[in-house]
């Protein structure tokens, strides 16, 4: 039965089996080389269940690792500013190709900065995978390597992702009932 607060359902979880199904080939296919070392980089919290998905349907050897920033408020509009709340700490990035892991790419803000990061860091060589892109609220340019679907300006909840720490565990994607965030 669909949760009370989902006006909704935007992606059912056959679609996003299908989905994933997809991206993980395109991944195993892009980093099958004997010279290749996939790290996928999960940032939490919200692309933990999108990673826990998409490693598993793998084909070629991969390591993990997580980092944690925040961009959001507590509301539904991005905050501005990106803080690093859990680092990743790796003395052989240089040895590392990095796949960073999204649920959902909005001002852009987060993965352009994130990117950015780790190529200074030193990481051999720095992707982007994000299962949902909302190009329309891009502030900077950013395109992601992957990108498992674009869903237009709605406020999406599931799968990973919340309104105020809630919903994440729901397993298909869904639209929040606005009443519930406009309290
Ligand atoms: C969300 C999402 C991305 C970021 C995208 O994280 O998981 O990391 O915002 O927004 P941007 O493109 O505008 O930067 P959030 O800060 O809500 O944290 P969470 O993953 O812990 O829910």
């Amino acid at each position: 039965m669909l949760n009370k607060d989902v006006e909704k359902v935007l992606i059912s979880e056959e679609e996003i089996d299908k989905i994933v199904t997809d991206l993980a080939e395109q991944i195993s296919r892009d980093y099958s080389g004997e010279d290749k070392r996939l790290v996928l980089l999960c940032i939490l919290k919200g692309s933990i269940v999108f990673m826990g998905d998409l490693m598993k349907k793998l084909t070629v050897p991969v390591e993990i690792d997580c980092m944690r920033v925040s961009s959001y408020g507590a509301g539904t509009e991005s905050s501005g500013s990106i803080n690093i709340m859990l680092d990743l700490v790796r003395p052989d990035l240089p040895e590392c190709d990095i796949l960073i892991v999204e649920d959902i790419i909005d001002s852009g803000r987060t993965l352009s900065y994130l990117t950015g990061y780790l190529e200074h860091k030193g990481a051999r060589s720095v992707k982007t995978c994000t299962l949902l892109d909302k190009p329309s609220r891009r502030t900077v340019e950013f395109t992601p390597d992957y990108t498992g679907v674009m869903i237009p300006d709605e406020f999406v909840i599931g799968y990973g992702l919340d309104y105020a720490e809630k919903y994440r565990a729901l397993p298909y994607i869904g639209i929040l009932k606005p009443e519930v965030y406009s309290k």
